[in-house]
């Protein structure tokens, strides 16, 4: 049956998937709600949107995402409080980003209203899935490519936005073991790092694949030509902190401009920590763990959320950070953040979309 709802055609499931989810385990992005939403691009317009029940789309093996990439996406959460109250948090930012990645890659431009809508009316639709545990939430994944049936390189003329979601516990379940990379890198100058391009992700396997291989959690990126800078960590951008201060390498067109990134950084403004976004090398906090004077080291992203740092290692050294407590700012801003995208606490920034 088709119903409308504010522009968008919804055609709910008969056949809920809802009583299958194993609610005690889980884990990240393996379940996905009932619903997605669908978007067409075509004659140079984006066509009427529409809500359909999840599952496969059917597509020629030409398709141009599948050989030259133009692909991209966002990542945002759904959470709901104990009075069954539902937000999600700035949604506009990522609408925002998509637009930057999507000018980046060729791309058409989605209405940021569009993409706010769709996704309201999606996440009411699919609200009983949103986990309320401690860690939990739905994580929503908007994404666009492109669909032409041709091989020739050249920007496709169709594309497709599609939303689905997934309720999910931790990303990380662990304090990190990072390991700074000096031979591979993520991103070059000029180039796409400040885009979430699906190929951005790709590329960084390999290299990520071989320090997992070698005991580790995760890479902490340098700049492609001295590998002297931090750029950010797999997944998240990276924020250390010593004394008052805390450090994060600024945006540029190889760092992904993280709304988590931008958030944390406001919290610790507003609790009065120095923030610093500027180039930050990596003898600076080498120097600063052989001194003993970096209190943390943390990654922020919207599927990790706040993950603190255990050790950093740098060529043979492995330097070990001390286990962070409630006290330390990174454990300080997860528990403001949690509260605040619960909606138990004030808003001072208006970061909150209230959905139910
Ligand atoms: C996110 O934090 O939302 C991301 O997109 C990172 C990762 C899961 C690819």
């Amino acid at each position: 049956m088709i119903a409308t709802h504010a522009g968008i055609d919804i055609r709910k499931t008969n056949d809920s998937r809802i009583h299958e989810v194993d609610w005690a385990n889980l884990g990240f992005g393996k379940t996905f709600s009932d619903h997605m939403v669908v978007i067409e691009y075509s004659d140079g317009a984006w066509k009427r949107p529409s809500i359909a029940p999840y599952g496969p789309i059917p597509f020629s093996p030409a398709i141009s995402a599948l050989h030259y990439g133009q692909a991209i996406f966002e990542g945002l959460k759904a959470y709901k409080n104990e009075r069954n109250e539902v937000y999600v948090f700035r949604p506009e930012k990522n609408a925002e980003r998509l637009n930057v990645s999507a000018t980046r890659m060729c791309m058409p431009n989605l209405p940021v209203e569009t993409f706010v809508e769709s996704l309201r009316a999606l996440v009411q639709l699919d609200a009983d899935w949103i986990p309320r545990g401690e860690g939990e939430s739905l994580y929503i994944r908007p994404h666009m490519f492109a669909v032409d049936e041709f091989v020739g390189v050249r920007p496709s003329e169709t594309y497709m936005f599609v939303i689905f979601s997934c309720p999910v516990g931790k990303y990380y379940t662990n304090e990190l073991r990072v390991r700074i990379e000096d031979k591979y890198t993520r991103a070059v100058k000029g180039g796409t790092g400040h885009a979430k391009a699906a190929g951005n992700y790709g590329a960084s396997l390999f290299p990520t694949q071989i320090a997992k291989d070698a005991g580790f959690d995760q890479i902490l990126w340098t700049d492609s030509q001295e590998h002297a800078y931090f750029e950010e960590s797999g997944t998240m951008n990276v924020v250390f902190q010593s004394g008052n201060t805390i450090l994060t390498p600024m945006l540029s067109d190889s760092i992904l401009n993280g709304v988590t990134r931008d958030s944390v950084l406001q919290i610790g403004r507003d609790m009065g920590y120095t923030v610093e976004e500027r180039k930050i090398s990596v003898a600076e906090i080498v120097a600063l763990m052989r001194e003993g004077k970096l209190d943390t080291a943390f990654g922020v992203g919207t599927a990790a959320t706040i993950a603190p740092i255990r050790s950093i290692t740098y060529g043979t050294e492995e330097f070990t950070l001390k286990s962070q407590t409630p006290e330390d700012f990174p454990m300080k801003a997860a528990d403001h953040l949690d509260l605040l995208k619960r909606g138990l606490l004030d808003d001072p920034h208006h970061w909150n979309l209230r959905i139910l």
